[in-house]
């Protein structure tokens, strides 16, 4: 098989399996325990956790069990913190469910929240966001590149124009960590990252943050500075720090991705959903009156993996919320697949996906 569904999950490099097994081997104490072994592990933890501290150029890390509960805590955890300043906070319409979803019920605790439309290729506009910010707006949380079609917001003119109003910035990096480059003079307050989408393990994530003081959404025995508790598995944290050493951007998506926005212009009904300076990982691509889970098929039975639109949405019956959002013609709503490189794409895999996708259209087609 063909994997072409990184943006769902990536496949955990050796590398990261072998830190985890060995850490899980040696380093199995509880790192709170306050015995010679759990001293031991707790070194490895906070030696984990100074790697990505300096990787993500951030003052301190929770480590979480994903990306979703990294959005809980960002957006749950500031607005509890800081809610005598004001309760209104700014989003995106096209974000991820675990943001909106955290916003939803902030709204059922007296929290109000805007959502900010975005145009065709699922951009905001930075005038309308910031006509929407408010004396009692705490916060703003956007991520930086959309999971369904790579829309990339520009966060580091948001960091800088929240700076100066005194406003904390939430970006959702799941999708962008390790394959854009971030502007180190202009980052957000609260970050979220994943460890499954960069070549690490399911079940590992984190929220990095500087300069917030967050209340704790879930309670413990006091771990991660009482932010957090729970026994923390020192095994992910030296797993997602590995895997975020090794992840890094590379040129070839970019070129494989023009190849094959060219490659896919030139089929009758075919359109490109995902906009020209999208994140070069991520492609997706829509046939007029042809449903997404078609062509998912017709491509499986090559041997190719691809998605509709996200794996969140893809069993679900509707229309991705990303898609209503973007405003897509109706003929092509039904019919968005989504193609996403990781580590391990090669350029073999690239044609494989052109001679297959010429074939399930001839089929589909008829022609
Ligand atoms: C942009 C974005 N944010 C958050 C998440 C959730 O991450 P996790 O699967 O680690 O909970 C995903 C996963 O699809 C995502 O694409």
């Amino acid at each position: 098989m063909i994997y072409l569904d990184n943006s769902a999950t990536t496949q955990p490099k050796k590398e990261v399996l072998d830190a985890f097994v060995k850490a899980s081997e040696q380093f199995y104490a509880n790192p709170a325990s306050l015995h010679v072994m759990g001293n031991q592990a707790e070194d490895l933890l906070e030696s984990a956790r100074s790697q990505l501290k300096e990787l993500l150029n951030m003052d301190r890390i929770v480590f979480t069990s994903g990306g979703t509960e990294a959005n809980n805590l960002a957006l749950i955890g500031t607005a509890k913190s800081y809610q005598h300043r004001g309760k209104h906070i700014v989003t995106a319409a096209t974000e991820h469910p675990s943001v909106l979803n955290s916003l939803a019920a902030l709204e059922q605790q007296g929290f109000e929240v805007t959502r900010l439309p975005v145009g065709h290729h699922g951009e905001i506009d930075v005038d309308e966001l910031k006509n929407s910010l408010r004396s009692d707006t705490i916060l703003v949380s956007l991520m930086h590149v959309n999971n369904e079609i790579g829309t990339i917001h520009p966060i580091s003119e948001i960091a800088r124009l929240l700076k100066k109003r005194r406003i904390i910035f939430h970006v959702d990096a799941v999708q962008s960590i390790g394959k854009l480059a971030f502007d180190p003079s202009s980052m957000p307050d609260l970050l979220s990252v994943s460890g499954h989408k960069v070549h690490g393990l399911k079940g590992s994530g984190l929220l990095a943050y500087s300069g917030v003081e967050l209340q704790a959404i879930q309670y413990g025995g006091g771990q991660e500075s009482g932010i957090r508790g729970g026994t923390v598995s020192v095994p992910n944290a030296v797993a997602l720090a590995k895997a975020l050493r090794l992840a890094k951007p590379n040129p070839l998506h970019l070129q494989w991705n023009k190849t094959l926005r060219q490659f896919f212009s030139e089929f009758d009904g075919v359109k490109i959903v995902s906009p020209e300076g999208a994140a070069p990982h991520i492609l997706a691509v829509a046939v007029k009156g042809i449903k997404g889970e078609i062509l998912v098929s017709g491509l499986q039975k090559e041997s190719i993996i691809v998605s509709t639109s996200s794996a969140c949405s893809s069993k679900s019956r509707d229309t991705s919320h990303v898609i209503q959002a973007i405003g897509l013609p109706r003929e092509f709503k039904d019919g968005v697949m989504r193609i996403s490189f990781g580590a391990f794409t090669t350029e073999q895999d690239i044609s494989a996906l052109q001679s297959a996708f010429q074939r399930v259209y001839r089929i589909i087609k008829g022609v």
